[in-house]
């Protein structure tokens, strides 16, 4: 993919379902009793790659790639089936982890794989809890990643084990695997995190009928409950929307709207550094869906100074940070991003491949172990990017290139359809 610098963005886009709450929406549907009906839902290949692992757990999902349209007909909390074959996620570590939560409770034995992005990213952050939970869960090669093999342990206990668990991460990853597999424990389980990571799980999982219990940095839930399938409206996706955000600061004279985005407050993190730096951002139409919180957002090209990103705020996103160290390249001042060592264990090391990509096009930006730190004001030019098939690289990079003299060269730069398949085509659309 080629991409290069361009004239004013103008007009309005409307942005994918997001990706967290999508895959959500098909796992708590299906333990649910009945019908979940999802709109909105985002029809990326991490998602698609959640329905297709429910389908072989023998639940019927009506769907179709072109469609954001997902009808879930849940079977209840102990109607999942073992599948025949191994369970494929992908490149999906939302989809590994939370699964590994429900498969732990089940009473029939379940191997899961991934692709060879995901076959590097830690497992043993799940797989301790469950353990201490009395599930039997395995890492195949022995090197705490997957695949992974579970086995069944309902036969000599009976059920899972209920624990408090001080997670040592923030990660809503964790911290849901861990409330699933509560569902299915005598007791109660509780997470406690370092700081609050997103709550999306406590949210639509009580919306469907848990008891859950959030207070501050902890969550509770009771097992057993009966979930009932409901209407779920996704909210478009704020990761997703932080590209547009930022190429609409970035390229003068420009002026967009982008409707209809998630501003959930374990989220907004992106909103929240953007005016740190001096955005002109404008929120409208704030409504709720199901307790999520959604706004459009009015995003005017603004002078930008830099800003220190760390602490609490990294959880709220810490899926924007390579978006936002493309941002401090052009603000004033030196940008330091710091506590953010988990971007070391995503689809890719998000750290490194910044930072060399950056640095190719021309930026003055150091890698830090736990972040970077960016001296903002160097004129980018176009290079050859290695998106190390991470989409968000690859997003991030997009941007840039609006900036940059010269061409920009992104390669494996398809790898955006993980999370935003029509995304080349809607920035497109905003530079006519
Ligand atoms: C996600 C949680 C985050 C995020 C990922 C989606 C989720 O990961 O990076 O893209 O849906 O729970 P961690 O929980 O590991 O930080």
């Amino acid at each position: 993919m080629n991409c290069k610098k361009c004239s004013p963005l103008k007009g309005t886009i409307k942005v994918p379902g997001d990706k967290s709450i999508s895959h959500r929406s098909v796992m708590f549907g299906a333990l649910a009793q009945g019908r979940t009906e999802v709109t909105n839902f985002l029809p990326g290949a991490d998602c698609l790659s959640t329905i297709r692992c429910f389908r072989q757990l023998g639940i019927s999902i009506e769907n179709s790639k072109s469609t954001d349209h997902v009808i879930v007909h849940g079977k209840g909390l102990h109607g999942l089936s073992k599948p025949a074959d191994i369970l494929d996620v992908g490149n999906s570590g939302t989809t590994m982890r939370l699964i590994s939560g429900i498969l732990c409770g089940q009473s029939f034995e379940t191997s899961l794989i991934g692709d060879e992005s995901i076959q590097r990213r830690p497992m043993g952050r799940i797989m301790t809890p469950l353990a201490m939970m009395g599930a039997d869960i395995k890492s195949q090669p022995e090197n705490g990643c997957a695949p992974l093999a579970i086995n069944s342990v309902l036969g000599s206990h009976a059920k899972l084990t209920g624990i408090h668990y001080n997670s040592p991460v923030a990660s809503a990853q964790i911290k849901s695997c861990i409330l699933l597999a509560g569902l299915y424990a005598e007791g109660e389980t509780s997470v406690t995190e370092p700081s609050l990571s997103r709550n999306h799980t406590e949210l639509m999982l009580t919306e469907f009928g848990a008891s859950i219990n959030s207070i501050g940095n902890t969550a509770t839930i009771l097992p057993e409950p009966i979930l009932t399938g409901r209407r779920i409206e996704v909210p478009g996706d704020i990761s997703s929307a932080a590209y547009f955000i930022a190429a609409g600061l970035l390229v003068p004279n420009s002026e967009i709207m982008i409707k209809n985005v998630g501003i959930n407050p374990t989220r907004d993190g992106i909103l929240r550094v953007c005016r740190q730096m001096g955005a002109n951002i404008v929120l409208e139409n704030v409504i709720d869906h199901g307790g999520e919180p959604v706004a459009d957002l009015v995003v005017c090209s603004s002078e930008l100074t830099a800003t220190q990103v760390s602490g609490e705020l990294i959880p709220t996103l810490i899926d924007e940070i390579p978006v936002i160290a493309v941002l401090a390249c052009f603000a004033k001042g030196q940008t330091i991003i710091k506590d953010a060592a988990e971007l070391k264990v995503k689809e890719s090391n998000r750290i490194d491949v910044m930072v060399d990509n950056l640095t190719r096009m021309g930026a003055d930006i150091t890698a830090t172990p736990d972040g970077m730190i960016i001296n903002g004001g160097r004129p980018l030019h176009g290079a050859t990017i290695d998106s190390k098939s991470d989409h968000r690289i690859a997003m991030s990079f997009a941007i840039a290139a609006l900036l940059a003299e010269g061409e920009t060269h992104i390669l494996n730069a398809e790898c955006v359809d993980i999370s935003y398949p029509n995304f080349y085509s809607d920035l497109k659309s905003l530079n006519r």
